[in-house]
């Protein structure tokens, strides 16, 4: 791995304070320029003038489409969730059908069908075949391909409510959301009294959705020239199970909340594991994580939680890795070119009805590492950042690079 991040960062000096939220920014030339822009562009006249001069026409158009695309999201998810829920791309992945067949098939009306499934072509999800006929556009088929997706779509349809006052929300409304209780983990004081009715419903999605993000770490990180790799909040097993499958003798620990453990030990085993696999119940912020792991990974995790907790679960790593032992950390980022949406946009704002949590960019986690005791800290450049970004770090004292 380049250490060029780490570099960068300044890795290994002491943590200067809230060096983790975002530095100031000059207001320089630049930022007078946009300003003065976004001043014109308040005109009426201006924007017709836009949307005539040849040199600005295109522009102006894809701007005014992404500008509605914005105010009718709404609307365009539920038309997907339609389409999850009727099982249409399983459908149309046996082969295209007429709009009567599939109402035949789904008990809904042919003219319910045929009003879905225009919509699904106008969002490119679906496209028309001949005869009538339609069936699985490119979007459709990636759709269908990645079970996690329509997991997800699916549990957006319990949560929609949260989001129908934004300002509530950003007012601190998180903590009676159905997201906060969604994520049990995320409410309750003492989560390692959770019952499995609490954690059944994330955890399967976790799962589901953990290919998505599995196969983007494993790519990037050779877990191959490790011992053994503790997943802490390792969920099912999911991404051990497909680390395993990378890495024949790699010994597997898991850590997380007791009901969640219990599934993970079943899994495991019914993936045939049971001999390679240790696993351990409690809470990473008052039981000690087990010891033994040169590599432990944090997937999906430290963006669920307040700074706080996140610089405790940090030293806890820190102090269960043995001196030359590697810390590897995989959620999406903030502020990284092109999945701006995801990361700032879309898990700013789940999180913010979660209750608790923050995405953060490269630096922000950089500092929290140097702060909690680590160093040559790097990204290593993932396929889809959108799905996924990997840090690396290890423990202040090693010599070489990562
Ligand atoms: C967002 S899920 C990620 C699961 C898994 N790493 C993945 O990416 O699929 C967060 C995980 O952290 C676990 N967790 C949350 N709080 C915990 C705590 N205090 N102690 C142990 N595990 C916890 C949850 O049970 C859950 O499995």
């Amino acid at each position: 791995m380049s250490t060029a991040a780490g570099d960068r960062l300044g890795m290994g000096d002491g943590p200067p304070p809230h060096a983790w939220s975002q530095p100031p920014r000059r207001d320089g030339v630049a930022d007078r320029l946009r300003d003065a822009l976004a001043k014109l562009l308040l005109s009426a006249r201006m924007q017709r003038v836009l949307t005539t001069l040849p040199l600005t026409r295109g522009k102006a158009r894809r701007e005014a489409a992404a500008l509605f695309d914005l105010c009718a999201g709404f609307i365009y998810s539920q038309i997907l969730l339609a389409c999850i829920r009727l099982d249409v791309f399983a459908l149309l992945a046996e082969r295209s059908r007429t709009a009567a067949e599939v109402a035949a098939l789904t008990g809904l009306g042919q003219e319910a069908v045929t009003r879905l499934f225009d919509a699904a072509v106008a969002l490119r999800l679906l496209s028309r075949r001949s005869g009538g006929r339609y069936g699985l556009s490119l979007r459709g088929a990636a759709l269908h391909a990645q079970p996690g997706l329509a997991a997800m779509i699916e549990h957006h349809g319990r949560v929609y409510r949260d989001f129908e006052d934004p300002l509530a929300l950003l007012r601190g409304a998180g903590a009676d959301s159905k997201l906060a209780g969604y994520w049990a983990y995320a409410s309750d004081a003492d989560p390692t009294r959770l019952g499995d009715d609490a954690v059944a419903a994330y955890t399967a999605l976790m799962a589901a959705s953990q290919p998505l993000v599995s196969s983007q770490v494993l790519d990037v990180y050779p877990v191959a020239m490790h011992r053994c790799l503790l997943d802490v909040g390792g969920g099912d097993g999911s991404f051990l199970t497909a680390a395993a499958a990378r890495a024949p003798r790699l010994q597997l620990q898991l850590f997380d909340l007791p009901p969640v453990v219990a599934r993970a030990r079943d899994r495991l085993a019914a993936s045939g594991l049971a001999h390679r696999a240790s696993v351990h119940a409690g809470s990473f912020f008052s039981d000690a994580l087990p010891q033994g792991a040169d590599l432990v990974s944090l997937v999906r995790v430290l963006h669920d939680h307040d700074d706080a907790e996140v610089m405790q679960l940090l030293r806890a790593v820190r102090d269960c890795l043995p001196a030359d032992g590697t810390l590897l950390i995989a959620e999406p980022l903030a502020g990284v070119s092109g999945s701006e949406a995801v990361a700032d946009a879309y898990f700013g704002f789940y999180l913010m009805a979660m209750g608790r949590g923050r995405p953060r960019t490269e630096e922000q986690l950089a500092a929290m590492l140097r702060a909690a005791g680590y160093c040559q800290i790097g990204r290593l450049p993932t396929r889809i950042p959108m799905q996924t970004s990997v840090l690396v770090a290890r423990p202040c004292g090693q010599t070489g690079g990562v």
